[in-house]
């Protein structure tokens, strides 16, 4: 019978990569195989990370908060890939996330009543990323905070059997415009870029 691994089993099948800042590895180990949600909802391909990348050097971006980072194994590959990027993790719960109960990170977590979150929130050089994120009050509070104009949503798309709150194509509110969007052709993934006008 074959064993379920733990996120620490997978944890150390990722060393090398992650010891060695080999972003391209890790991305080719999460789409390879059985899918791993312990570490990462989606299968970034390198595409999904050019497609960010652009679309944060033409907006002039220089920092991306991430909100429901989860492990940060996402926040990892994106701040290792885009040099000069300054990427905050935000995840909410801290005393479980500092627990001996929780799963290993690979990125900082911040919280968000942090000073730095609050400040990157009210910044028009800072984008949002959704992440199979899950909550829909506390999204659209983000968003009522928000002062940038560029937020990308990660999830899955339609059909594919997992959910997630928002969804990559589907709108948020009134004053954002869905304006680019590509499907992760390793799963049933996608990132969607809304910008406000
Ligand atoms: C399905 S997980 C996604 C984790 C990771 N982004 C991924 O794609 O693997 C959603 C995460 O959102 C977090 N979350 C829920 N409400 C939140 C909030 N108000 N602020 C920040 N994170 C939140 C949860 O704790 C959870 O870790």
């Amino acid at each position: 019978m074959r064993e379920t691994k733990t996120i620490h089993d997978l944890k150390e099948e990722m060393k090398d990569f992650f010891e060695n800042d080999n972003w391209r590895g890790a991305i080719n180990y999460l789409c390879d195989g059985e899918h791993k949600p312990l570490l990462l909802w989606p299968r970034p391909t390198n595409a999904s990370i050019d497609f960010i990348d652009n679309h944060l050097k033409r907006h002039k971006i220089s920092k991306l908060v991430s909100l429901g980072c989860g492990t940060g194994l996402f926040e990892w590959i994106i701040k290792t890939a885009i040099r000069g990027l300054t990427v905050l993790g935000v995840e909410v719960d801290k005393d479980w996330w500092t627990s001996a109960y929780a799963p290993p990170v690979f990125h900082q977590l911040n919280y968000p009543d942090d000073h730095e979150v609050k400040e990157a929130l009210s910044s028009e050089s800072t984008a949002l990323l959704f992440c199979y994120f899950n909550c829909e009050p506390a999204w659209r509070q983000y968003l009522t905070e928000f002062k940038g104009t560029i937020v990308f949503v990660c999830g899955p798309v339609e059909g594919s059997g997992t959910h997630s709150n928002p969804q990559p194509f589907q709108p948020l509110t009134p004053e954002w415009t869905l304006i680019d969007g590509m499907k992760m052709e390793k799963s049933h993934d996608a990132v969607a870029l809304y910008v406000k006008i």
